[in-house]
């Protein structure tokens, strides 16, 4: 046996020069010195991991660790010896070692052979310790059982595989600690450690301080990563056992490489990062804390963060602010208080729901997997002590999700436009009440309102009759059917079903009213293609704005209030969010969330503000336009074409990122109602597909053709109308193609930008842009394909695009468009023609 180990290390030792750069393990008596690297063995076809001793830049210490074998820059994912370096650069004569021993002592030593870092499994040896294709370093004992591993101990970076949390059986607490700096992998105060009270959950720790909390895991994924389940090319597992309470990811695809790991900046992050070949980068993939609401418990205790609110806080139904000063200058954290104290002797209390929540903090919960929600409800309503309560484990069949339960404060709450899960807050029943009690006064107040009701109405009609006349030059008029009467019967239905399914606030007349001041002029943003447009803002002092429908629709009540249910649960980063609407006989108002830096042709086309438009932000505004019409086209339960995409339709908030606005307005009001056999034409020259102009014939691809323009005018600064005056032969979309083909690119891009962007990504764009208005709407891509695109590395891969459609311009519309000021709220210079057929 002895003989047989002696000479195979012999052999080995002979063999060494020639494989020294392939071996993938150590064996006592073959340490690793100097600048030899252990080569996982599958690293040949692609992937891979190596070991061996580096010095990080900026740094004097010798460091053992773990990098992949194929990417460069080397990204070291593990660490041995992270708090005990060797002291000298590699490059100097540090002289480090990395050895096992007979013992099954794996240790690195300095020059002098002075041990600065070991381990000692307890088994017999020999051991090797060999480095895995999935970066694992594993140290196997004579009868090749593992005795210790990496992966047990990660440091800052979860590979695939690898766990943190805590594996009660072999007593290790697995967590992730930041480097110090990038020059010091020395283990910083920044921890990510799973917490096992309650109901398990991830806490991002800096030093005594939380940062960010995961929420807990509810089957699928954590609620406080509610796009985890969009991801694609990842599987997730959560373990939670009497044995290991263990989070780890999972990749199918070996050519993908992606791992988490904890960045010491900005106080603490956690960042995935996914490896792009073609672009021989890292990109981040996803990261957190990143919102306002991701700060732990920001609106305090019973305190809800809403990013899509403004202000992020409020308080949960039934409770009120604790210090309302604090809550008026918009700090939160001090939180709510209850209005009426539990009833619960009495056993009148009752639940609230909240949807799209993430769970407020479990730390001190208690979870019950095997209970039902049923059971959870009486549960709650049997402890005077329980505040809440919601599933526990969605993916699980129905009445078997679990039972997590609340006591005391609810602390961290927040919500999300979508996914998330439904959390049922403890009530008293004065506090419940208040609802029915409302709904009633929403009857009482339909009942007077009705007098102030039919005022509008009379003030509205004057309001549409000079808006009409002013418009009658432009177009030819369509069926009106105004009955300007009052239905109450319609009222009464409304008051009816109010409040059975309907998420979305039914707003009284009153209230809108005195948010926009009385409807005054000094509160107009401007003109809609439906009606005039106000800003207000509500009592609770959220910012609104309100558009009007005056304009005929075909529709009854029930059918607008199914499509504004319908528009409601659109919801996208990149989509205007309705909040609200309002019905008033026929006058029919909706509240969308009010945006600062209203739309992007006031940027795009104005001399002076076009310099705040760097490249930067036109591209990111590019991306989410599409990824704002794919949700439209594809991802949401309903297909929605939006007919009237132009840059006065994408507005902008506060951080420039683009909302489409005005979605759904084409199948709001019926545009292709057969029945009279007509036509109807809602779109916006300039904007408009040929086929769609044309012939009335609509589909996606009209759509991709409306945002190719966007893109062109984006890049160059013009309004494809712009250009298209009497004296120039040439619109836009022809420059833009002449200068395409001629391969003068860049003499479109727009002069306020100075030269600076990044070439490769106008030219992509451009193209992009070109392959969007072909004439023949089967060449142009889907907003899919339009993403992919985007994504994509070069302009060059790209397939060319052919000649683009134009659309005639017809002098009709010239008028419509120069009676309206160049910039306003919506929908300036939508045009509808009735075409009989
Ligand atoms: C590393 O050593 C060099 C030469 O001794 C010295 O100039 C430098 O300041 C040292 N750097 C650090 C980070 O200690
Ligand atoms: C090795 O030992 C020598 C002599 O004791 C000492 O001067 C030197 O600093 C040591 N080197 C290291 C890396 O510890
Ligand atoms: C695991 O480590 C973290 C961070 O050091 C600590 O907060 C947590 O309590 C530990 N968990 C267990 C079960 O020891
Ligand atoms: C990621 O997953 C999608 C869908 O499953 C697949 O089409 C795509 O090829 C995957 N990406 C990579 C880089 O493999
Ligand atoms: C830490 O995050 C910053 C900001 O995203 C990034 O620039 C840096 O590369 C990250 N550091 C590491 C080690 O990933
Ligand atoms: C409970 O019922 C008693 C008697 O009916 C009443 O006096 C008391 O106010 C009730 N408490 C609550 C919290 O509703
Ligand atoms: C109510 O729930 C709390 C927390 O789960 C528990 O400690 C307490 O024993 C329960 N009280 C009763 C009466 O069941
Ligand atoms: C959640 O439900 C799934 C499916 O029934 C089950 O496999 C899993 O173990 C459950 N998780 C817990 C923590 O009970």
């Amino acid at each position: 046996m002895a003989i047989h180990q002696l000479s195979s290390v012999l052999l080995l030792m002979l063999l060494a020069p020639a494989t020294s750069r392939a071996r993938d393990s150590i064996a006592p008596g073959e340490p690793l010195a100097g600048h030899d690297t252990l080569v996982s063995a599958g690293a040949g076809d692609g992937g891979g991991f190596a070991l061996g001793f580096f010095t990080p830049p900026g740094s004097n210490d010798t460091y053992v660790g773990v990098w992949y074998a194929r990417v460069s820059p080397r990204t070291v994912v593990w660490v041995a010896n992270r708090a005990d370096p060797v002291p000298g650069p590699v490059d100097g004569n540090a002289g480090a070692t990395l050895s096992v021993s007979r013992a099954c002592e794996l240790a690195v030593a300095d020059a002098n052979s002075t041990v600065v870092w070991s381990v000692s499994p307890a088994t017999t040896g020999p051991c090797t310790a060999r480095i895995r294709d999935d970066g694992n370093l594993v140290v196997t004992d004579e009868r090749g059982r593992v005795a210790w591993q990496g992966f047990d101990h990660p440091t800052d970076t979860l590979l695939p595989g690898m766990r943190i949390g805590v594996d009660f059986a072999a007593g290790n607490n697995m967590t992730l600690t930041a480097w110090k700096s990038p020059s010091d992998p020395s283990p910083s105060s920044v921890v990510v450690a799973m917490d096992t009270s309650g109901d398990p959950e991830v806490f991002l720790w800096n030093g005594p301080n939380k940062v960010w909390r995961s929420g807990p895991w509810d089957g699928m994924q954590f609620t406080g990563v509610p796009d985890t389940i969009t991801y694609k090319n990842f599987s997730f597992s959560f373990v939670n056992s009497a044995r290991e309470v263990t989070y780890s990811f999972q990749v199918p695809d070996a050519s993908i490489m992606s791992r988490l790991v904890l960045n010491s900046s900005g106080g603490g992050l956690v960042q995935r990062w996914t490896w792009v070949e073609a672009a021989g980068a890292w990109n981040l993939y996803w990261y957190a804390p990143k919102d306002q609401c991701d700060a732990v418990s920001p609106c305090g205790a019973n305190g809800v963060c809403d990013t899509n609110s403004l202000p992020v806080c409020s308080c949960l139904r039934g409770f009120a602010p604790r210090s309302p000063a604090a809550w008026a200058l918009r700090d939160g954290r001090d939180g709510c208080a209850r209005e009426t104290p539990l009833g619960c002797a009495n056993g009148t209390d009752g639940f609230a729901v909240v949807r799209h929540a993430k769970a407020p903090d479990t730390t001190a919960a208690t979870v019950d997997y095997d209970a039902g929600l049923q059971l959870c409800r009486r549960r709650c309503l049997g402890n005077c002590s329980c505040t809440a309560y919601a599933n526990a484990n969605l993916s699980a069949p129905p009445g078997r999700r679990g039972c997590v339960m609340w006591t005391g404060e609810l602390e961290d709450l927040r919500v999300y436009p979508a996914f998330g899960q439904d959390l049922y807050v403890r009530l008293a029943a004065a506090d419940l009440d208040s609802t029915s009690k409302s709904k009633k006064k929403t009857h009482i107040i339909i009942a007077v309102v009705v007098s102030i009701c039919a005022l509008a109405i009379i003030l509205a009609l004057t309001g549409m009759y000079i808006w009409r006349t002013k418009k009658t030059k432009a177009r030819r008029q369509g069926p009106s059917n105004w009955s300007g009467g009052l239905h109450s019967r319609e009222l009464h239905s409304e008051g009816n079903s109010h409040g059975d399914d309907l998420d979305l606030p039914l707003f009284d007349l009153e209230t809108i009213a005195s948010a926009t001041n009385g409807f005054s002029a000094d509160n107009k943003l401007g003109e809609g293609g439906f009606g005039p447009v106000y800003k207000g803002t509500l009592e609770d002092g959220q910012e609104i704005a309100v558009k009007t429908l005056s304009k005929t629709s075909v529709q009854g009540l029930d059918e607008f209030r199914n499509e504004v249910m319908l528009i409601a649960k659109l919801q996208h980063r990149n989509l205007v969010q309705l909040i609200g609407y309002s019905v008033c006989g026929q006058e029919k108002m909706l509240l969308y969330e009010f945006m600062e830096n209203k739309s992007l042709d006031c940027f795009l086309f104005d001399k002076s503000k076009s310099k705040l438009l760097d490249w930067q932000t036109r591209y990111h505004i590019i991306e989410g336009i599409a990824r704002g019409l794919l949700y439209l086209h594809q991802d949401s339960r309903y297909r929605i074409i939006h007919r009237d995409l132009k840059t006065s339709n994408i507005l902008l908030d506060k951080e420039m990122t683009p909302k489409i606005s005005d979605f759904g307005m084409a199948r709001m009001f019926g545009s292709d109602d057969t029945e009279i056999n007509t036509v109807r034409v809602v779109g916006t020259y300039g904007y408009m597909a040929p086929e769609y102009a044309m012939d009335g014939v609509f589909s996606v691809k009209s759509d991709v053709f409306s945002f190719g323009v966007i893109v062109l005018e984006i890049i160059s600064g013009k309004r494809n109308r712009g250009v298209y005056s009497y004296s120039s032969h040439l619109n836009l979309l022809a420059r833009a193609w002449s200068s395409w083909s001629e391969g003068n690119s860049l003499d479109l891009v727009d002069k306020t930008l100075n030269g600076s962007f990044n070439q490769e990504e106008v030219l992509k764009c451009l193209k992009v842009g070109l392959l969007c208005v072909q004439e023949n709407p089967d060449d142009r891509p889907l907003m899919s394909q339009v993403l992919l695109m985007l994504a994509s590395a070069d302009a060059a891969s790209l397939p060319d695009p052919r000649k683009p459609g134009f659309v005639a311009r017809r002098a009709a519309t010239e008028d419509t468009s120069s009676s309206r000021p160049d910039c306003s709220f919506v929908d300036s210079m939508t045009i509808t023609m009735i075409e009989g057929r």
